[in-house]
């Protein structure tokens, strides 16, 4: 009897495994960034900038993918010095046998940088990265499904809730011709190595600079450092 009910708490407190299957849409946090029509507009290299950081991905059962991703990250030895980057990438990703899934793009990615103290402090460049989700899993938690992804160095991302079983994308195919460098990096987000694009600064829109002023300025940036 002691035994048995032990073991059904023991089952309780575990999460359960949710489904076999990734597809929909995730974000992380409060779930302000979110894939779709309403943060990146590729056909004039725009974003629409959240309320707070976060990250989502979306999944197709067809194989395609879409990540948006807000994100500051601190310069140790500059703490005032915090750069911000807003990043979209989209394109078609394949489950592999040992439970990665390879994450192709399509070429058309592009993020935001701001960096109050860089010589450059805001430009857009090109984006286009190929990423490897080392492992990820599904879990049935009190808050509804969440999603568990794991980077290329095995460094987990931040846990996302299911925004939406279908898919909320933009059209899956190239949005844009890209012109100018393109930046790559082996594994995770590019901030730095960044390549100017030409005539990238004046996509610096009064909007998301008072923004990112307007998030610094507050009390709580360590705790939205992502
Ligand atoms: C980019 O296009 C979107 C959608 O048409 C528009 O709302 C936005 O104002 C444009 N942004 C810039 C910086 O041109
Ligand atoms: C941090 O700031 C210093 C001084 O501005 C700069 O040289 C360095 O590249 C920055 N590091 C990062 C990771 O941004
Ligand atoms: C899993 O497969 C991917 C793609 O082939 C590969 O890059 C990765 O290194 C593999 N991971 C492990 C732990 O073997
Ligand atoms: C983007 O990366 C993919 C995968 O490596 C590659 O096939 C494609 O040519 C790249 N596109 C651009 C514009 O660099
Ligand atoms: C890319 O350029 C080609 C040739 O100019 C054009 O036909 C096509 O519509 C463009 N694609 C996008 C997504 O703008």
């Amino acid at each position: 009897m002691l035994f048995s009910s032990l073991a059904s708490l023991l089952l309780l407190a575990a999460p359960a495994l949710a489904q076999d299957s990734f597809v929909g849409t995730w974000s992380s946090g409060s779930g302000a960034v979110v894939t779709g029509s309403g943060f990146a507009n590729p056909a004039n290299m725009s974003f629409t900038y959240p309320k707070t950081t976060g990250i989502s991905y979306s999944f197709t059962t067809d194989g395609f993918y879409e990540i948006a991703r807000y994100r500051f990250t601190a310069n140790a030895t500059e703490p005032n010095c915090i750069t911000g980057v807003m990043n979209w990438a989209h394109g078609t990703y394949a489950a592999q046998p040992n439970g990665s899934i390879v994450l192709t793009p399509f070429g058309d990615g592009f993020q935001q940088i701001q960096n109050p103290c860089a010589a450059v402090s805001n430009f857009i460049e090109n984006y286009n990265d190929t990423e490897l989700v080392s492992a990820w899993a599904v879990y049935q938690e009190t808050t509804g499904q969440r999603l568990y992804l794991y980077s290329y160095d095995g460094s987990p991302l931040a846990p996302q809730n299911l925004v939406s079983a279908t898919p909320n994308m933009l059209p899956t195919q190239r949005l844009r011709n890209v012109t100018g460098t393109v930046s790559t990096s082996s594994g995770g987000l590019t901030t730095e190595n960044a390549l100017v694009v030409s005539g990238g600064e004046q996509r610096w829109t009064a909007s998301s600079a008072s923004m990112l002023a307007t998030v610094l300025a507050g009390a709580g940036m360590a705790a939205s450092l992502l």
